[in-house]
């Protein structure tokens, strides 16, 4: 069965070593018979979540006006969510978090409109590795959300040692990336 497949990318680098990994795994889910979309939080401007509880009560899940309009309408579309970060201080990006925390809204009793998202999917780059313990704060605050939402894991790649943009050519590690997208 197609699948409709929203990468969430948290890198503001363009052609960084996370925008590469993203791009792999896009061709293999495109290969795979699927429909991928791509939202790089980086470049809209997302506020982060206020707090204000007044979600809903603007008829769109948060009442700010900012580019989580446009995102709104792609989560509520998705079946696979994919967040896919560089890692920065241990987790994911400011940017990509600001996206996140406004998931929020679809968790209210009352929301009008709910999430069809059932599988998700990290994608990772770092300058350290997960040998020395640096994905361990990504990957808990992963499986949590998975956990919560109830979203199967369908997969983890969390690539290490590479710093400058583009280092991930290198690694061999966009093949795998395109394999996990072919097998999703
Ligand atoms: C603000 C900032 C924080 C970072 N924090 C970490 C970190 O905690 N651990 C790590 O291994 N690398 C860290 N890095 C390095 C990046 O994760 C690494 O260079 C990554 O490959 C960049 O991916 P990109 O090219 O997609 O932006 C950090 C980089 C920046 C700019």
């Amino acid at each position: 069965m197609s699948k409709k497949v929203l990468v969430l990318t948290g890198s503001p680098r363009q052609l960084g070593n996370s925008a590469l990994l993203a791009d792999a795994f896009i061709q293999g889910v495109k290969a795979a018979g699927h429909t991928a979309q791509v939202f790089e939080t980086a470049f809209h401007p997302i506020s982060p979540c206020k707090a204000c509880d007044k979600c809903w009560t603007k008829g769109k899940p948060c009442i700010f006006n900012d580019d989580f309009d446009k995102l709104a309408p792609m989560l509520e579309e998705a079946d696979v969510l994919v967040f896919c970060t560089p890692l920065y201080w241990f987790n994911m990006t400011a940017q990509l978090k600001a996206a996140v925390d406004k998931l929020y809204a679809y968790m209210k009793p009352h929301a009008p409109r709910k999430l069809n998202i059932k599988e998700c999917v990290l994608l990772a780059t770092a300058e350290g590795n997960e040998a020395d313990g640096d994905y361990e704060g990504l990957k808990a605050t992963y499986k949590a959300i998975a956990d919560y939402l109830k979203w199967t894991n369908r997969g983890m790649m969390l690539v290490g040692n590479i710093g400058n943009a583009g280092e991930i050519i290198k690694t061999g590690k966009l093949k795998e990336a395109l394999d996990l997208g072919k097998n999703l």
